[in-house]
């Protein structure tokens, strides 16, 4: 049964809010997070957050999850279509681990339509704003 979970945001996600507006938004990524956390309350769900840059620290991340949650979102950003490091540190844990976008990934650039992580994860959400980490909040509840 899923009772803790962590939000993983990688590159540039820390600009939400500044960011390109009218792809992400206005809405900072501190704002994000508190609706994040309630969300997952409101499922009795406990949730951490985290956010970095850097593709080691991503990966860090998400080997000490394997030990400490029972279920991962992650936004791995431009990470998404090239890390192979990234998907196999996903492979290599055992917990369900759900890849959301804020944007339509396969309505921009062709190399975004590729997400080499998507294989590797349990299910993709991509499209709806912010509204992808809340519904990946409930998917992650239900599973
Ligand atoms: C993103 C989509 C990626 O292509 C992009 O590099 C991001 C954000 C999204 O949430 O829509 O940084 O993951």
């Amino acid at each position: 049964m899923i009772k803790k979970i962590l939000v993983i945001h990688g590159p540039n996600l820390n600009l939400l809010g500044e960011r390109e507006p009218g792809i992400y938004g206005n809405t900072s990524i501190d704002v994000l997070n508190e609706n994040i956390i309630e969300r997952a309350k409101d499922q009795g769900l406990e949730c951490e957050i985290f956010q970095s840059n850097h593709e080691g620290a991503i990966i860090d991340k998400l080997h000490a999850a394997r030990l400490e949650f029972d279920g991962v979102i992650i936004n791995a950003g431009a990470y998404t279509h090239y890390s192979y490091a990234i998907r196999d540190a996903i492979a290599a844990i055992k917990i369900p681990c759900i890849e959301v976008h804020i944007s339509n990934v396969f309505a921009r650039d062709d190399f975004r339509a590729n997400s080499v992580i998507a294989p590797v994860c349990k299910g993709s959400i991509s499209g709806f704003g912010f509204g992808s980490y809340y519904l990946a909040v409930q998917a992650l509840s239900e599973l």
